[in-house]
């Protein structure tokens, strides 16, 4: 019996993004979908403005779009609430007794609440043991959309020589703001040198993912990330130019034999939506490029290219990754596949029966 999936959310970008990948997915079917006062009691196809490049799914599209308020019927919920909502409603699905897996930033550096990019800190799962809502749900949080790139390529750099300094610039697309995002007049044509918030979550972020988890919670990395973040008008896909201060002595050829040779946790390579490989180097000199490799391995692949000497720090890099797959929805779906294989989802009627 497949799980029963609530969206919340679920008429915006990555709202949207759960339901194209959800569909005929073996493990998940959505039950529930829910989105503010101003979509509640239309029709999906009404209440959404749909920008995915695939029709609605059927039996998606009649869907009545509802409050997002627990009472849905559905096992648990993916979040791609706007951060404005988020902490307040999520706060309430957990109280309620729902496992919440989150898209928004509000929860993600919270002692007790994991932050998971499945193949850099399964283990991090943990934390949820220290949550304490009354109806014993749980909040678990996948990450900004930049920092999950940066942070499956620092992962391998990371156990391989240990990290002194990191220095990352940032080429992020437009659908990472949302619908309908940055306005055409500033961003055709431009670069906008600015994303609220975003330089912070890239600074701090790693570092959480990168820590020791013991009993006493997680022990943060602390060595210094320095970003700045732009906008361009790329419409899928954050690329990122990274220089890497080593702890330990290395060459770029063996900084990349690392990042080749890495491999998902065996737990996360069987998952459903886990792709054949989560790293992959680059052979072409021009790459990575977001419109011809965004989508490798389903938009799941991280994507690594121009890996160099650096003239500063020790060696350099330019990483892709798919903000709205891997970034978010796909991350999500992810993090869930993880925790239903760890037997983390019940089925709430089995809840409800032995209670
Ligand atoms: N876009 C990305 O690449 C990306 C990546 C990672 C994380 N995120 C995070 O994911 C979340 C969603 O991002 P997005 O890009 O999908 O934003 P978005 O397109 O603006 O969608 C926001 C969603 O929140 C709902 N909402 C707003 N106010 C609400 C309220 N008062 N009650 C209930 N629902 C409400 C909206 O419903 P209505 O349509 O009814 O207004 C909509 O479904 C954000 O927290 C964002 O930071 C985004």
């Amino acid at each position: 019996m497949k799980l029963k999936v609530g969206i919340l959310g679920a008429t915006g970008a990555v709202g949207q993004k759960f339901v194209r990948l959800l569909e005929n997915h073996p493990w998940f079917e959505i039950s529930a979908l829910a989105a503010s006062s101003r979509s509640a009691g239309k029709a999906y196809h009404d209440a959404a403005h749909w920008i995915e490049s695939t029709p609605i799914p059927i039996g998606i599209s009649e869907m009545i779009v509802q409050e997002a308020r627990p009472g849905l019927d559905c096992d648990f919920v993916f979040s791609g609430l706007d951060s404005s909502v988020a902490g307040d409603i999520e706060s309430d699905f957990a109280t309620a007794g729902y496992p919440v897996i989150s898209n928004a930033k509000n929860f993600r550096m919270e002692a007790d609440v994991p932050l998971i990019i499945p193949e850099v800190n399964p283990d991090h799962l943990i934390l949820i043991e220290r949550q304490k809502w009354e109806g014993g749900g749980y909040i678990v949080t996948n990450p900004n959309c930049a920092t999950v790139g940066l942070t499956l390529a620092l992962k391998p750099i990371e156990d391989a020589f240990g990290i002194e300094a990191v220095s990352v610039v940032t080429l992020q697309a437009l659908s990472g703001a949302g619908y309908p995002g940055v306005s055409s007049l500033d961003s055709l044509g431009n670069v906008v040198p600015f994303i609220s918030g975003e330089e912070d979550k890239l600074a701090t972020e790693p570092l959480k993912l990168l820590g020791d988890v013991s009993e006493d919670g997680i022990a943060d990395r602390s060595f210094p990330i320095s970003a700045q973040c732009t906008r361009v008008p790329v419409m899928d896909g954050h690329l990122e130019c990274v220089s890497v201060k080593l702890r330990r002595k290395g060459t770029a050829k063996q900084l990349e034999k690392v990042l080749r040779d890495f491999q998902s946790p065996d737990l996360v390579r069987d998952l459903p939506s886990s792709p054949e490989q989560a790293i992959l180097v680059l052979d072409e000199e021009d790459g990575p490029q977001p419109r011809k490799h965004v989508l490798t391995g389903g938009g799941m692949t991280v994507t690594i290219g121009r890996i160099r000497p650096c003239e500063i720090l020790d060696v350099k890099m330019v990483v892709l990754s798919h903000n709205t797959i891997r970034g978010a929805a796909g991350g999500a779906i992810l993090n869930a596949e993880l925790l239903a294989s760890k037997g983390l989802i019940p089925h709430r009627e089995e809840l409800a029966s032995s209670a």
